[in-house]
């Protein structure tokens, strides 16, 4: 039903997958995941902080979908830089998952002083050892992920960060496809203020709504997404892109939309262990 991206190293990676950002309540986490997985979704996006691997790790295996059928995402926080803590802390979302590998580990943010380097040896270990099937970063703008491949020996093979017709890194987006490297929009759909011209006009024309309009735009630019939502008819909604083709008008039309104004936080700036 979702199609795949494949991946250079061979891994297919489902287009689409469902973020869990904010949804951190033991019952709501298993009512979410359940429901996603019942629509569809394959692919789950958590992270440390967000608190909820615990709940994410117990609901997919309640849900009964094959462990090979799920392509499980989590990243590694800011305060656990450094070749020795991260090895740590990619253990303790493994046990918190309940899992024996993990389908995709990120460095969640790149963090001061070149911390992603030692960040990254620890992650290249794992992926050698197999308990990571793809590695990859977030919110690697492109100078440190310059940095990253002069200083790496297996290369990312995703960037998640920010992506959304107000929010449009087309540099960057270039930058990780000229080099394999996957690109996966977080905030795909703009938290859903997306009720705006001209993709209201366009929505109409293809009897879709702006989100799964925003969402059918970031799959044509081969960048895969993680919209999150608590109600299952938004779970389907977002997932329903897949029988109809924007005309090259219409994406024009979307990309004349970019503000160059992030709604999260800048890379540049963003280096607290506290907040999200
Ligand atoms: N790597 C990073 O630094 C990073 C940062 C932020 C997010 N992420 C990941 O990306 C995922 C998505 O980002 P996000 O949660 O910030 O934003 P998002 O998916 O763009 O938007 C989620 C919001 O949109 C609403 N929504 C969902 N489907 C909708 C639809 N079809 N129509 C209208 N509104 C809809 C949801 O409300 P309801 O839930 O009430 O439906 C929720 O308030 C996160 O959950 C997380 O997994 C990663």
């Amino acid at each position: 039903m979702i199609p795949s991206f494949i991946l250079k190293n061979g891994v297919e990676v489902p287009a689409v997958g469902f973020g869990t950002y904010l949804i951190k309540d033991i019952e709501e986490i298993d009512r979410c995941i359940c429901q996603a997985a019942d629509v569809g979704y394959r692919s789950f996006d958590t992270a440390m902080i967000y608190l909820n691997e615990e709940g994410l790790g117990k609901a997919i295996k309640k849900c009964g979908i094959p462990r090979d059928e799920l392509y499980i995402t989590t990243k590694l926080w800011n305060d656990s830089h450094g070749y020795d803590k991260t090895l740590k802390s990619f253990y303790a979302s493994l046990k918190r998952l309940g899992l024996d590998y993990i389908d995709e580990y990120l460095i969640h943010w790149p963090g001061l002083n070149d911390s992603f380097i030692p960040t990254w040896k620890a992650m290249e270990k794992l992926y050698m050892e197999g308990l990571i099937k793809v590695i990859g970063v977030s919110n690697f703008i492109k100078p440190v992920l310059i940095k990253l491949l002069d200083n790496c020996e297996i290369k990312p093979l995703v960037n998640q960060v920010e992506m959304h017709p107000i929010f449009q890194p087309d540099d960057l987006v270039a930058y990780c496809q000229k080099n394999n490297i996957l690109v996966e929009a977080w905030r795909p759909i703009a938290r859903g203020k997306l009720r705006k011209e001209p993709l209201l006009t366009i929505a109409r024309k293809y009897n879709k709504t702006p989100a799964q309009i925003s969402l059918r735009w970031l799959y044509e630019k081969k960048a895969r997404s993680l919209p999150k939502t608590i109600h299952r008819e938004r779970m389907i909604e977002n997932i329903n892109i897949f029988d109809f083709e924007l005309e090259k008008i219409d994406i024009e039309a979307i990309n004349g939309m970019n503000t160059f104004i992030r709604t999260g936080e800048s890379p540049d700036e963003f280096f607290s262990s506290e907040i999200v």
